[in-house]
């Protein structure tokens, strides 16, 4: 008995069970428990029900008694992030908006290498530290999970600085962190010879050492007119996949290509899909690859919004994640990304909801977080409202009262 706690009252629980991982939703579908409790037991959800009736069956739990009206949602799920880098990009923000092309500001120094540049200036305990610091203000807004990808490495040695620092920053963190391998973000300037031969030292020099270390179980790639084709990057996937690595892709931003390439080879996730045609949408829609919305890219950017609407009609998993990043989304606001694709692409409140919890820790392979449900991982926000639509409505200005991880309250 000695480990249980009973949270409540909590006057909306919003436990997200029931909903399925594909297709639209209603927020008819949407389960509100009024008057709830949570019992945790360890890291894990025992069990949840009404306050009252929860306070007899469970006299002997540590009773942690909320006062005022509370709204209960799962622990945010970030599933795309690129949250560890060193230095800043308000240059390119400033001049974007100031009307220069995408080659002037790269002529200015600007781009994803100028954030090489400067992540790979920073130490290892640099980088994990400014790592621990984003995690945490994410956490402070919900995000109890969030995937980290690497990138502003690009160079074998580089890389693996950036993934160990990743692994370095989860002991000043409660937040999980999910470490990706974005080895194949662009071939790096300082790299002579092709791109597949880039890849190909990636893959040969890089994979077994992610192994060894037990660095990172997943491997992204930018596939990009200005990164890399479906060809280039087709075999180097397929070896990451022959090793036993998850897939994820950074798909149809600018152009389509990537989609089919992450479909074709089973990816977790495919993720942007902003330049998505009906074509890849229908191809997605049928896959059980999650699309992947980054609002935060097309704000950051003042670029088109990720045909959400369309690929949950068409029977889609759609996640949303933010991107954070210093170049293209520099916001790193889940809730209010969210909220605004939402206002675009008429997204219902369930759906975003799902999108930022269940749904995009399937785009992680992750099934044991993303509901208050019995038996998940106890990870759950409490925001300061009576009703669940103030915290989309608010556009990310309503901020958590208090955050649960692993069964504990982390803030
Ligand atoms: O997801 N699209 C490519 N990569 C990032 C941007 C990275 C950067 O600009 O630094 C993205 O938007
Ligand atoms: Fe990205």
């Amino acid at each position: 008995m000695g480990n249980k706690k009973l949270i409540g009252p909590i006057t909306q629980l919003l436990t997200l069970d029931q909903l399925p991982i594909k297709g639209a939703l209603k927020d008819e579908q949407l389960e509100i428990v009024e008057q709830a409790g949570i019992v945790v037991e360890g890291e894990k959800i025992l069990k949840t029900g009404l306050w009252t009736a929860l306070k007899t069956e469970f006299l002997q739990a540590e009773l942690v008694e909320l006062k005022g009206d509370f709204v209960a949602i799962p622990g945010l799920v970030d599933c795309h992030t690129h949250i560890c880098f060193g230095g800043s990009r308000a240059r390119d923000f400033a001049m974007r908006n100031a009307g220069k092309s995408y080659l002037e500001i790269a002529q200015a120094g600007g781009g994803i290498w100028d954030t090489v540049t400067q992540t790979r200036a920073l130490s290892l305990d640099e980088l994990a530290a400014a790592t621990a610091k984003n995690a945490n203000r994410h956490l402070s807004e919900g995000v109890t999970t969030i995937e980290v990808k690497s990138g502003y490495g690009l160079s074998v040695e580089e890389e693996l600085k950036m993934l160990r620092a990743i692994q370095k920053a989860k002991a000043s963190t409660p937040a999980d962190l999910v470490p990706t391998c974005l080895a194949a973000h662009m071939k790096p300037r300082d790299f002579e010879g092709s791109p597949t031969e880039y890849l190909e030292r990636m893959a040969n020099q890089l994979f077994p050492v992610l192994e060894e270390e037990k660095l990172s179980g997943r491997i992204d790639a930018f596939v990009e007119k200005s990164a890399f084709s479906p060809e280039e990057i087709t075999p180097y996937l397929e070896k990451a996949k022959a090793l036993g690595f998850d897939l994820t892709v950074h798909a149809d931003q600018f152009t389509a290509g990537g989609s089919a390439v992450a479909v074709e080879l089973g990816a977790k996730s495919a993720d942007h899909l902003e330049a998505s045609t009906d074509t890849e949408v229908k191809l997605l829609a049928k896959s059980d690859t999650i699309a992947v919305a980054l609002p935060g890219a097309s704000i950051g950017l003042g670029c088109a919004f990720t045909p959400a609407r369309k690929i949950l009609d068409q029977g889609g998993a759609l996640a949303i994640a933010s991107d954070w990043n210093p170049g293209s989304a520099p916001m790193g606001d889940l809730i209010a990304q969210a909220s605004i694709l939402a206002t675009f692409e008429k997204l219902s409140t369930t759906e975003v909801l799902a999108g930022i919890s269940f749904r995009a820790a399937a785009a992680l392979g992750l099934d044991d977080r993303g509901k208050i449900t019995s038996g998940k991982l106890a990870d759950f926000v409490l925001f300061p409202t009576s009703d669940y639509r103030e915290i989309l409505y608010q556009q990310g200005k309503l901020k958590p009262t208090m955050v649960w991880k692993n069964g504990k309250k982390v803030g």
